[in-house]
């Protein structure tokens, strides 16, 4: 059955290819050599400025989601007709060809009323290929009316009302296409992220199980546990959930993909790992000395102090505004007190080792 649907996929691109007058209506027969100029062009959305997914189109979310300045993410998947996700119960799936990943960035006008819509930054696109994913960046015009593609572009000057009422502004910054193998590039290709069951096991923007809905697809190469069987973060912003499990998945998606063990990550060598695996507490920072000494870690000894955030270098490092020290490294202008907020309650509620008296 599935070699059957391979070959029929491989018909359709192959027709395609000649210059079929009408392009199907989904993206993947027409899967570029060159990638489209505009986001459009890849089919992906019935209606892209309203961000309303084509049918062969799933919009997603995760447990765990990256913190970027504040930003609002609509996030959308898309597997080929006829092609498996490998899954996991724990760690990365695998994704077949010609699956796309899709994360658009963009400010609500207010947040305390999002009925008033959104400004689009930018629409990123990760489409997998033999080797890894290729990489792809969209950027939304001011008029809000189109994204073109551009591998290095300016940051963007934006303003909107937060949840307090109060006017903020950025100098938004777009990542280019090379610096998505800082975060995505642990194995020295491109990877996806959160493509694993403990980010997607959640209700999506319908309120239906997000796997359940992959499951009923046909996105799976076998069944699905069920859901009582699977493993995943709880929501980070769940007060209801434990903090611990909170802040580790926060860490995890935060963190993780620099802070890993694989030889690629940015922050291997400091053998400080944040992934959820990790269990042993030395790697997790408990009273291991940190590299950088003096202002780097705000002259404190140790990256993690059990019960006590005020000697921590991570807490330290998530809220300096010391650009030299702060963290994460790349890909924001402001800090996320949600996030630091979190992992100050985690650690004060650590208990065992607390390295020594100062
Ligand atoms: C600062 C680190 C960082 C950089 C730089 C970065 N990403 Fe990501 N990206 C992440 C993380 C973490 C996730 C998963 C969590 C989430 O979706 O919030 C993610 C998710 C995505 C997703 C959704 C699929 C997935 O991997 O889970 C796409 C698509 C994506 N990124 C594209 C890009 C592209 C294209 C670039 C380069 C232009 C890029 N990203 C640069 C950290 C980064
Ligand atoms: C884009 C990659 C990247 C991300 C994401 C990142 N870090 Fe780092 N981190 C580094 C690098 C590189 C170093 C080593 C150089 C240094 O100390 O500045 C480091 C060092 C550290 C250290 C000192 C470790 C030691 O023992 O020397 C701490 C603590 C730390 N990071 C915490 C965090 C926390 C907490 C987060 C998430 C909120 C985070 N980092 C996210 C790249 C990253």
């Amino acid at each position: 059955m599935k070699r059957l649907c391979a070959i029929a996929l491989a018909a359709l691109l192959s027709s395609c290819g000649d210059g079929a007058e009408t392009p199907p209506a989904t993206g993947f027969a027409t899967l570029p050599q060159e990638p489209y100029r505009t986001l459009a062009e890849w089919r992906l959305f019935r209606d892209p400025v309203a961000q309303t997914p084509a049918d062969h189109v799933l919009p997603y979310t995760v447990n765990a989601p990256l913190f970027s300045d504040f930003t609002a993410k609509f996030r959308f998947v898309a597997i080929p007709p006829g092609r498996h996700i490998t899954y996991r119960p724990d760690g990365a799936w695998v994704l077949p060809e010609g699956a796309v990943l899709v994360k658009t960035f963009a400010y609500p006008r207010d947040a305390r009323n999002l009925a008033l819509g959104y400004q689009l930054l930018e629409t990123r696109i990760l489409v997998r290929t033999r080797d890894g994913f290729a990489p792809h960046t969209y950027v939304w015009n001011a008029a809000q009316t189109e994204a073109v593609r551009q591998v290095a572009a300016p940051p963007v000057n934006v303003s909107w009302i937060d949840e307090a009422g109060a006017t903020r502004t950025n100098e938004y910054i777009i990542p280019n296409t090379n610096q998505c193998l800082t975060c995505h590039g642990q194995r020295g290709l491109t990877d996806a992220l959160a493509m694993r069951t403990d980010q997607l096991d959640r209700a999506g923007p319908d309120g239906v199980n997000q796997l359940d809905a992959m499951a009923a697809r046909g996105w799976f190469d076998g069944a699905l546990p069920p859901a009582a069987m699977r493993s995943h973060f709880p929501d980070v912003r769940d007060e209801g959930a434990p903090v611990e499990a909170r802040a580790r998945a926060y860490l995890h998606a935060n963190c993780g993909h620099c802070h890993n063990p694989r030889d690629r990550s940015m922050a291997s060598v400091t053998g400080l790992n944040l992934e959820v695996s990790e269990t042993r507490p030395s790697n997790l920072g408990v009273c291991r000395r940190p590299a950088m000494a003096g202002s780097g870690s705000g002259g404190l000894d140790y990256d993690l102090v059990p019960g006590h955030p005020e000697r921590s270098v991570m807490l330290f490092r998530m809220r300096t505004s010391d650009p030299r020290a702060r963290m994460p490294t790349v890909g924001t202008n402001f800090n996320d007190p949600f996030g630091a907020d979190l992992v100050e309650r985690w650690i004060l509620g650590l208990t065992g080792d607390t390295c020594g008296t100062p």
